[in-house]
C-alpha cells in the first residue's frame, strides 16, 4: 500500500462520516418535531447537537486526506484555477458546506435551545411557537442544501468536468 492509498482511504472514512451525518441528521430531527413533549424535544435537540460534534471532525479528516491526496497525485495550488478547477469548484462548494455546518446550522440549534427554555417556563412568550416553525423551516433549508452540496462534490470529483 503506498500514500495515495493511505490518504484515498482516510479520504473515504471522511466521506462516511460526513453521509453518517447526512442521514442521521433529518431523522433526529423528525424526532425533533414529532414529540409534543418539551423535555423529549429538548433531549432530542441535546442528541442532534452531540452527532453534529461529527462534523468537524469529518471536515478535519477530509481536509488533511484531501491535502494528501493532492501531494500524492502532484496537483498543486495553481491547478486550482487551471488543470484541476473541478477540484477548485468542490473546495468553494466545501466551504459553503462547512459554513452552513459549523456556524449556520449551530446558529439556530442554539436558538432553538434557547426557545425550548423558553416554553418550559410557567408563562411561555406567545410567539415562541411561531419563531420556532421559523426556525424548524431554517434547519430544513440546510438539510436539503448539505444533501445537494455534498451530491455536487461527489459528481465533481467523479466527472471532473
Ligand atoms: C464533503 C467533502 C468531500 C467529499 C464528499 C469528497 C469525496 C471524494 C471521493 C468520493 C473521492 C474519490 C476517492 C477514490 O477515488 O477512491 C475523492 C477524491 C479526492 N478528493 Fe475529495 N471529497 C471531499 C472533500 C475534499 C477536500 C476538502 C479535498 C482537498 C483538500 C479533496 C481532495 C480530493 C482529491 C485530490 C481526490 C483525488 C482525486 C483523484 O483521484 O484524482 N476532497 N473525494
Amino acid at each position: 500500500m503506498d500514500w495515495i492509498h493511505v490518504s484515498l482511504l482516510f479520504h473515504l472514512i471522511g466521506v462516511g462520516m460526513i453521509f453518517t451525518l447526512l442521514f442521521a441528521g433529518p431523522i433526529i430531527e423528525a424526532n425533533f418535531r414529532w414529540e409534543n413533549d418539551i423535555r423529549m424535544k429538548q433531549h432530542a435537540a441535546k442528541i442532534l447537537r452531540s452527532v453534529g460534534l461529527l462534523s468537524p471532525f469529518g471536515a478535519l479528516v477530509l481536509i488533511l486526506s484531501g491535502i494528501g491526496n493532492m501531494i500524492s497525485l502532484h496537483i498543486t495550488f495553481g491547478d486550482l484555477f487551471g488543470s484541476a478547477a473541478w477540484l477548485g469548484l468542490k473546495l468553494l462548494f466545501f466551504i459553503v458546506l462547512l459554513g452552513i455546518g459549523m456556524v449556520l446550522s449551530p446558529k439556530t440549534a442554539r436558538q432553538r435551545a434557547m426557545i425550548l427554555d423558553q416554553m418550559n417556563q410557567i408563562n411561555p412568550p406567545e410567539d415562541a411557537g411561531q419563531k420556532m416553525d421559523s426556525l424548524n423551516s431554517k434547519q430544513t433549508l440546510f438539510f436539503l442544501a448539505n444533501w445537494i452540496l455534498v451530491i455536487v462534490i461527489v459528481l465533481l470529483t467523479l466527472f471532473r468536468p
